[in-house]
């Protein structure tokens, strides 16, 4: 096997054990928040905490010298060139409702560029992988099948999925923007998880994805999944995607929401 494949074999054994515990020890009447982040909405549960040390505990003892970025602090350096990006529960306000659309996403990097990545939709029953030049799939206890994301969808029949940041300064930016979008496309949606609603435009299920304030534990692996679906994925202007902006959709309709985008000043709060 390839480092890549090894790699990815590890990401996706480990997230679909992260979500198996996550369902299997969610507490009946909800989890306990622990923490609050950038604002009182902004929050961490003891399980976004306990998934996490499950996985770099999964990580460290297959591969310990690669280092580890986790949102929760799990981060630690490395000398192996490899390094894993873990978001342990994205979408943990939906998890803290028991809304279904809720994800472990786990990327692996090496020398700073993801070549693969799994994100885990429990609730869905979906697992989602890709390695660097070698496609997306989904896989469903029906099968597995290759994902290719919608191509030249017109903007005003797109539809679009979007997110939030937590601070109520960076949300009424975000809201005199998507003010902006929204007679400009089909419809738009919120789902509340960044890898879920990159894994449902790579799938076909959504035309087009753009948020601001996004951090690499979010997008790594979904990043990687849409582009091996056909997707881009980029900032403004050819800016690489990241905390300022990103935008993801297939070819044409990229372009066509880039530019209603850029014009609406969207870097300003
Ligand atoms: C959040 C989700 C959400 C997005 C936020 C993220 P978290 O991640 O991905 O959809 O809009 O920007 O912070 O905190 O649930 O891991
Ligand atoms: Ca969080
Ligand atoms: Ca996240
Ligand atoms: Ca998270």
């Amino acid at each position: 096997m390839s480092l890549a494949e090894d790699l990815l074999e590890l990401a996706a054994a480990t997230a679909r054990e992260a979500a198996r515990m996550l369902v299997g020890k969610r507490p009946a009447d909800g989890p306990d928040v622990v923490q609050t982040k950038s604002s009182p909405t902004d929050v961490v549960t003891q399980m976004d905490r306990a998934a996490e040390a499950l996985i770099i505990e999964r990580i460290t003892a297959a591969r310990p010298d690669d280092a580890v970025l986790g949102e929760e602090g799990g981060t630690r350096p490395g000398g192996s060139g490899v390094r894993w990006v873990i978001d342990p529960i994205d979408g943990t306000v939906n998890y803290l409702y028991d809304l279904p659309d809720w994800a472990v996403s786990i990327a692996a990097e090496v020398d700073g560029v993801a070549v693969a990545g799994a994100v885990e939709i429990p609730r869905r029953g979906e697992t989602y992988t890709a390695m660097r030049g070698g496609g997306a799939l989904m896989h469903t206890a029906s099968g597995t099948r290759e994902l290719r994301v919608n191509s030249e969808v017109p903007l005003d029949r797109a539809l679009v999925s979007t997110g939030f940041g937590y601070s109520a300064a960076r949300r009424a930016g975000q809201a005199r923007v998507l003010t902006g979008v929204l007679p400009a496309v089909r419809d738009i949606r919120r789902g509340g998880s960044c890898c879920v609603d990159l894994c449902s435009l790579a799938a076909g299920r959504t035309d087009a994805y753009y948020e601001r304030g996004v951090q690499a534990w979010d997008v790594a692996a979904g990043a990687l999944i849409v582009g091996e679906a056909g997707g881009r994925v980029e900032g403004l202007h050819g800016a690489p995607a990241g905390t300022e902006l990103t935008i993801a959709a297939g070819p044409g309709t990229f372009e066509a929401l880039h530019d209603v985008l850029a014009r609406l000043d969207p870097l300003r709060d």
